[in-house]
């Protein structure tokens, strides 16, 4: 198919040890700062499909399933599974590793939606995606239904964000 990609050719792995700047007190990793290599690693996904800049559109619930220690790996993967006009999914899914006794748990997993912009900061248009993979291809066949949910949430966010002012809280 012309101008179109496979899941594959924006495929990101990113593995890191968890330091003790990174964790909270309990010594387990901070969700804020796992949010920020989930949010990082997407971006990089979406511009190796896009091959343009990208803007977060949005990040769907991220649900923290297993804590992630000090001392533990931690691995994210990404890639691309669905595009519409402009937009483009990203499945990013989090492996946490005790590297003392190899257990591995998924610790979170989260989809993302970038927007291409022109050098004006205007949606731009992006390949379409090919799935290949099982795995693909039901992230890919499940898709629409997320997208349209999230065109409900943010109709939702737009009447909240009308409803609630913009005074200053001081
Ligand atoms: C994302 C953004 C570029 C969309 O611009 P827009 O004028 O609303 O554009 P459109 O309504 O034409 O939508 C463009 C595409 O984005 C998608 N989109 C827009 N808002 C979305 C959202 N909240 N979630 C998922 N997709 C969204 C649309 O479905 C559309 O997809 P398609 O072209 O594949 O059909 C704009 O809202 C923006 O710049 N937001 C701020 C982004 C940002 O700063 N991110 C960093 C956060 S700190």
């Amino acid at each position: 198919m012309e101008n179109s990609k496979r899941c594959r050719d924006s495929f990101v792995v990113r593995t890191s040890i968890v330091l003790p700047p990174d964790t909270n007190s309990h010594g387990t990793m901070f969700g804020g700062k796992l949010m920020a290599y989930i949010d990082d690693i997407a971006a990089i996904s979406a511009m190796r499909h896009a091959r343009k800049h990208v803007v977060t559109a949005s990040t769907d619930s991220v649900d923290f399933l297993h804590p992630i220690y000090e001392g533990n790996s931690v691995c994210l993967e990404a890639f691309v599974t669905y595009t519409g006009q402009t937009s483009m999914e990203v499945f990013v899914k989090v492996i946490a590793e005790d590297l003392l006794t190899g257990e591995r748990n998924v610790c979170a997993l989260s989809f993302l939606t970038f927007v291409a912009i022109d050098e004006n900061g205007a949606p731009s248009p992006v390949p379409q995606i090919i799935p290949e993979t099982e795995e693909e291809k039901k992230l890919y066949n499940s898709a629409k239904e997320r997208a349209e949910l999230r065109k409900k949430r943010k109709k939702e966010s737009e009447i909240l964000a009308k409803r609630f002012g913009t005074d200053l809280p001081w």
